[in-house]
């Protein structure tokens, strides 16, 4: 595996991979690498053959109030497990690197950011679109994997992708969940053991609503009470939103459907958690880790 710091060497290393007839698969990720970022290194890597992994905690997509100086970190961490797992270049650029000067020209959302997390986190999808923006024209990746833990920002990069005509295909894999269904999140690590058990009803309470839907229900509002009432029952957790939404445009939809996407953010004390399945499906679709 090799490391690369500067937009330069990356460059030019993609651009000698593609010279030689080889594509290239890209993984941006913000480190403190779990199983959930391997298994899109294991999509990218068949898909592609090589592996571009960049990580880098990107400053302009935390708000003020958000935890961008106590993210985790842990490069030499990061480094033996991306190595162990095949990615071939790991690209660790510094702030300094990738924002000489503050940016003026910026990605914006438009409408993909008028619900879940779009309203509660102003400027998060711009800054996370503007990196992977940058990312895409520094790595140029014929593909390039993203989480649907995190189905808004992949709908909004893969959006972004057709709406700009960037020449990368955008591929969503599935979340990645530990044995008790909470999705693997670098921000696990924050919980309290307490706050680790109730963070348990979050996917709890999608297969509620999963369950509702599995059993014909096709009323929204029926459908988010079963998820609402799973979440109930665990009071050290604080609902931020719950909704059902059409996986097209991300707005809230009366009637639900199997593609209906249905996604949650919740606190447990300071950690803010979110988590979605697609309703005809529910968590037993997604990938499992025994820790
Ligand atoms: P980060 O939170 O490190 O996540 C990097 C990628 O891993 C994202 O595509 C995310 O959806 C995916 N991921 C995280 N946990 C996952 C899980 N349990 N199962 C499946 N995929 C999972 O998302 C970001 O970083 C940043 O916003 C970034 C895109 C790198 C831009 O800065």
């Amino acid at each position: 595996m090799i490391e690369l710091t500067t937009i330069q060497d990356m460059r030019e290393w993609s651009r000698a991979r593609r010279a030689g007839g080889g594509r290239v698969g890209f993984v941006p990720t913000m480190g403190f690498l779990h199983e959930g970022h391997f298994q899109l290194v294991d999509r990218a890597r068949a898909e592609a053959g090589a592996v571009v992994l960049s990580v880098f905690v990107n400053p302009t997509q935390f708000g003020p109030a958000e935890d961008f100086s106590r993210y985790p970190r842990d490069l030499a961490r990061d480094r033996t497990g991306a190595a162990a797992r095949g990615v071939s270049c790991l690209f660790v650029p510094l702030v300094e690197e990738m924002y000489p000067r503050p940016g003026v020209v910026t990605v914006q959302p438009g409408p993909l950011a008028d619900h879940l997390c779009g309203p509660r986190r102003p400027g998060h999808f711009a800054g996370v679109l503007t990196v992977v923006a940058k990312l895409f024209h520094i790595v140029e990746p014929d593909i390039a994997v993203f989480g649907r833990k995190d189905v808004q920002q992949a709908l909004l990069i893969r959006r972004m992708a057709a709406d700009l005509d960037l020449p990368t295909t955008v591929s969503i894999a599935p979340t990645t969940r530990a044995a008790d269904g909470l999705a693997l999140s670098s921000r696990n690590g924050y919980l309290s053991s307490e706050e680790r058990r109730a963070a348990g009803a979050i996917p709890r309470s999608l297969d509620a609503g999963h369950a509702a839907f599995s059993r014909g229900e096709r009323r929204a509002g029926t459908v988010l009470a079963a998820a609402r009432a799973a979440l109930a029952a665990e009071p050290a957790l604080e609902v931020e939103y719950l909704e059902a939404v059409d996986p097209d445009r991300l707005a809230p939809v009366d009637a639900v459907e199997a593609d209906t996407i249905l996604a949650l953010a919740a606190r447990a004390g300071r950690t803010r958690l979110i988590d979605n399945i697609i309703l005809g499906q529910g968590t037993a679709a997604d990938a499992r880790v025994a820790r």
